[in-house]
């Protein structure tokens, strides 16, 4: 039977265009987008067709007529004012990664989502790599026994000169949220598939800074802050410890999981193969199972074809899917609002760690009244904010060094324009 269709507006036309695909596939009609940059505007026009409604500001879209539900895709730091605004009108969100910049805006996002009726979800695709997928199957079946340990590892490093325009695209500004992000506080791709994988939920965090800075070069773009991985460790509810990175720059890109129980292990290889490797103690081991067993997952699912063609290993598919269809079924997500801040206060807790040595934070659950009241007024932020707020915390452990500073900054600016206008003079 044809399931029925959602009318979904995007609010974020860069990373929202690589949704397109996935949500219509799944049968959500996209009938309004809506970016500042008018390229993307005329990017889902060619995308979509000319149908498709476009709008510049967030006022005039969220009004769109018959608007069933809406994709956050608009800056890292600022979903959570918006969702606010849409769960208030009864329009189901998905939001990318974070759910909310500040503790104070985890606060307020969790009382509009339990308010409303409609669906919260985070767009939070790598706990659906194959990988990830098939490491909680074998994980709820129990052989692995008790988690006692696990690690995950969102390795992104990024070379300026490798491709100038892509660096550009990702931080136009100085202000934008990439240029000087705080190293845990992407934090959803190396921590999401563990708590999806276990079940379990962090309590406490510990950080550290693994630190690289590196020369001033005035003649360079140079962004970033010093600190090439935040290494975060959780104290979890079931006794269990995951090591975390946030987004991090060392080694070779790659992102990667491991989880460690009483009987045995379980990983994904770091050769980008999607193989994974099982191995029981030998007095642990299930019937068959005594050797390492390295093996590359199957995917039994009826729409393989699409979740081969889909961004982030077939990631994006799910997170498609499962959002349309817990619309359609009345159906509470995996990640929901709770899963979504406990994840963004660990990445706000463990920056605060970080800069002050390591201090353990405890991690407030958002269900309890009293772990609200300590956290709705704390605006902490690393970040400029499109209304032209400041940043109230540094976003490093050295908040003078030569990228954050005024001047670090103005000559980013100032070599970003310089490209682009010899770019416009060479396409002349
Ligand atoms: N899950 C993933 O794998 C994945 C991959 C890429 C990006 N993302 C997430 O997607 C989000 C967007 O990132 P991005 O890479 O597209 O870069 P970006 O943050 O630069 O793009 C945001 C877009 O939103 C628009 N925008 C922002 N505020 C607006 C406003 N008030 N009104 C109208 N338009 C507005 C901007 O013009 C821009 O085109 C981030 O949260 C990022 O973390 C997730």
């Amino acid at each position: 039977m044809k399931k029925r269709t959602v009318k979904i507006g995007i609010f974020g036309g860069y990373r929202g265009s690589s949704y397109y695909k996935n949500l219509m596939a799944n049968n959500g009609e996209i009938v309004a987008v809506c970016d500042k940059n008018e390229k993307y505007a005329q990017k889902a026009k060619d995308m979509l067709g000319g149908d498709v409604a476009v709008y510049t500001d967030f006022d005039h879209f969220i009004e769109h007529e018959g608007l069933e539900a809406i994709l956050l895709s608009n800056y890292f730091h600022e979903h959570a004012p918006y969702a606010i605004r849409a769960l208030e009108r009864g329009i189901h969100v998905l939001s990318e990664c974070t759910s909310n910049g500040t503790m104070a805006e985890g606060v307020a996002l969790v009382r509009a989502a339990e308010k409303s009726k409609a669906i919260y979800m985070l767009a939070e695709n790598y706990p659906y790599m194959l990988f990830n997928q098939e490491m909680r199957r074998v994980f709820e079946g129990g052989t692995l026994g008790k988690l006692i340990f696990a690690e995950g590892e969102y390795n992104h490093p990024i070379s300026p000169s490798d491709d100038l325009d892509y660096y550009i695209s990702l931080c136009p500004s100085s202000t934008h949220w990439r240029y000087a992000l705080p190293r845990s506080y992407y934090i959803t791709h190396s921590l999401a598939p563990l708590k999806y994988i276990t079940g379990a939920t962090p309590k406490r965090v510990t950080a550290f800074a693994a630190m690289d800075p590196v020369p001033e070069e005035k003649d360079r773009l140079q962004r970033g802050v010093p600190e090439r991985a935040a290494i975060v460790l959780t104290q979890n509810d079931d006794g269990s410890v995951f090591r975390v990175t946030g987004c991090a720059a060392f080694g070779h890109h790659e992102n990667s999981y491991r989880i460690c129980c009483k009987k045995g292990q379980m990983e994904n290889l770091r050769d980008h193969s999607g193989n994974v490797l099982l191995s029981y103690n030998t007095w642990d081991a299930p019937e068959g199972c005594e050797k390492p067993k390295l093996y590359h997952p199957e995917l039994a699912d009826k729409d393989k074809e699409l979740i081969g063609k889909a961004g982030h290993g077939g990631g994006d598919f799910f997170v498609a899917r499962e959002f349309l269809d817990c619309i359609r079924e009345g159906r509470r997500p995996a990640f929901d609002v709770y899963f979504a801040t406990n994840m963004a206060s660990v990445a706000i807790l463990s920056h605060r760690s970080l800069l002050e040595g390591g201090k353990p934070y405890d991690i407030p659950d958002f269900r309890k009244e009293e772990d609200r009241l300590l956290y709705e007024n704390d605006t902490l932020s690393p970040f400029y904010g499109s209304d032209g707020s400041l940043q109230s915390i540094s976003p490093s452990v050295i908040p003078d060094y030569h990228t954050l500073t005024e001047e670090g900054r103005a000559r980013y600016d100032a070599l970003v324009k310089k490209y682009e206008e010899e770019k416009a003079g060479a396409a002349k």
